[in-house]
């Protein structure tokens, strides 16, 4: 199980993230970035967050660790605004809490260098859990103390909203061309050959089973949480073997379209002397 804190302060909303995420101080003297569970993104953003985030952590990624937070939306009554106010009322209990990391930095891409090894284990790691929201636009990555770590994977593991169509959506390939690291010289393949192989039914089953019972229970369509945890075990298993040949990116784009006329006629020259 995530580890269990209770909020005792709220601090201030984010109101750089869409779904608002509150700063709040917990009974074990931490801070954490409150994703709420009455927020309009709902229940499914907050299971992306653990089955993503805890994966990636468990790839080697950099991930700030999550707990499960209960939130009292008495803590929250100072806060003036409204619709903050309404949010908090629709959170009372169980919510998701991630380790605020204090002084972090928005990762710019034309700023930060990244390793190209790293940028393709995150690429690879992205496509496997289908993220399309770590574009250079929005990169959902903080640097801390000269390294990167990975936020916000709410958006994630989309085919989850239906699962009737989620085997044929998953097959679907994955556009990397705005991939905030895409100019960093990632080889996707290389890092599916070193990471694939970790990710086995048995890590998933440690990963799923960390999300809360409450958050899985009434999924239309499977009859306990646990089978709901198998059909993501068993999409990620599958993806995990194969995403690689169906990742996009430029370079790819690039290398398919024939070489430049000029280029030929050089290639053919050299090769007729
Ligand atoms: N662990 C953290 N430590 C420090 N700052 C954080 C942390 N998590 C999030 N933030 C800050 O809060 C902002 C919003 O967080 P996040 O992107 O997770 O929220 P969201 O509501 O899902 O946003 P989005 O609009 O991108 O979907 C981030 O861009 C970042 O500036
Ligand atoms: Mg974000």
């Amino acid at each position: 199980m995530l580890r269990e804190v209770t909020g005792i302060r709220y601090v201030t909303p984010l109101r750089e993230g869409g779904s608002v995420p509150g700063v709040v101080e917990a009974d074990d003297l931490g801070t954490y970035v409150v994703k709420f569970v009455g927020a309009a993104q709902g229940r499914k953003a907050l299971i992306a967050e653990v089955i993503a985030g805890e994966l990636g952590r468990r790839l080697g990624l950099r991930v700030p660790e999550l707990v499960r937070f209960d939130f009292d939306p008495v803590i929250g009554l100072g806060e003036p605004d409204q619709e903050i106010q309404d949010l908090m009322k629709a959170s009372g209990g169980l919510n998701l809490g991630m380790d605020f990391l204090p002084g972090a930095l928005g990762f710019d891409p034309l700023v930060f260098e990244v390793e190209p090894e790293l940028a393709g284990r995150i690429i690879w790691f992205d496509a496997l859990i289908g993220n399309v929201d770590r574009s250079w636009r929005n990169p959902n990555m903080l640097v801390w103390h000269k390294n990167v770590w990975l936020i916000d994977h709410g958006a994630s593991l989309i085919w989850h909203h239906n699962w009737k169509s989620a085997a044929a959506s998953s097959d679907r390939p994955y556009d990397a061309s705005d991939h905030a690291l895409a100019r960093f010289g990632p080889d996707p393949a290389a890092a599916a050959a070193e990471l694939a192989p970790m990710v086995t039914d048995e890590l998933l089953t440690e990963v799923t089973a960390l999300v809360p019972d409450e958050w899985l229970v009434d999924e239309p369509g499977f009859d306990s949480p646990d089978d709901v945890r198998a059909a993501y075990r068993e999409l990620l298993l599958a993806r995990a073997a194969g995403i690689h040949q169906r990742i996009r990116t430029e370079q790819a784009e690039k290398q398919k379209q024939p070489p430049p006329q000029w280029l030929r006629t050089w290639v053919e020259g050299k090769n007729a002397k």
